[in-house]
């Protein structure tokens, strides 16, 4: 997979490419992450991204022509163009499993009062992470491109990812390790029992206790 990230800030981005799984996955070439300050389009003399709004208002918008130039130079038949916005579709888990199964994604940063509205016809989806405004579209990028890294083939192990919370709509069971017993807090017996039968039946049982007192909302999805 390829990814090419759309920014005016790609400093940002460093820490995040160069550490822990991303950073692997990137060495391994199970994807190739790009990442181009927008600014670089500009045509304008000053390298100016963002003017004045239209019908006055508080902050800058980002004009269209840099992310126009800069998307219509990346695309091919095989991309997905996203824009990350607070006014775009609730990202979650299924969205991250449907992505992770494109060849090319161009993944728009915004910044500032928003985008002048004409370059959301560049999109096939718009995503917000959440109802909450950040600065810019920098750490949603990071949060979506994180997501789906974690779901290429060989970047981590399957099972990791089948027994991730969200899959089945059920909240992830809980897990322990070394000490079995910590300030007289044990680890549940059935855990060192090696029945792994009822070690199944447990965790499974867990899980959807866990999702009925916090988010009961994902059993009635499903
Ligand atoms: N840009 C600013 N806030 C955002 C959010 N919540 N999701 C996606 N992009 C954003």
């Amino acid at each position: 997979m390829v990814i090419d990230i759309l920014t005016l800030f790609p400093n940002m981005f460093e820490g995040f490419l160069s550490e822990s799984i991303i950073k692997r996955a990137i060495q391994d070439k199970k994807v190739t992450i790009n990442i181009h300050n927008f600014r670089d389009y500009s045509l304008d003399p000053h390298h100016n991204v963002d003017d004045y709004s239209y019908g006055g208002g508080a902050g800058m918008v980002l004009m269209p022509q840099p992310i126009f130039d800069c998307v219509e130079k990346l695309k091919t038949k095989d991309s997905k163009v996203i824009i990350l916005t607070p006014a775009g579709r609730k990202y979650e888990q299924k969205i991250a499993y449907d992505l992770s199964h494109e060849k090319h994604l161009i993944i728009i940063c915004g910044h500032y009062e928003g985008f002048d509205e004409r370059i959301m016809s560049l999109a096939d989806l718009e995503i917000s992470i959440g109802d909450y405004v950040l600065t810019g579209g920098e750490l949603p990028a990071q949060v979506v491109t994180d997501s789906i890294v974690r779901l290429l083939p060989g970047v981590i192990a399957e099972e990791s990812h089948l027994e991730d919370s969200f899959n089945n709509n059920l909240l992830d069971y809980p897990v322990y390790t070394k000490p079995a017993e910590f300030r007289g807090m044990k680890v549940p017996d059935i855990l060192l029992s090696g029945d792994h039968k009822k070690i199944d039946k447990w965790r499974h049982d867990e899980a959807l206790k866990k999702t009925k007192e916090r988010r009961p909302d994902l059993l009635e999805r499903s």
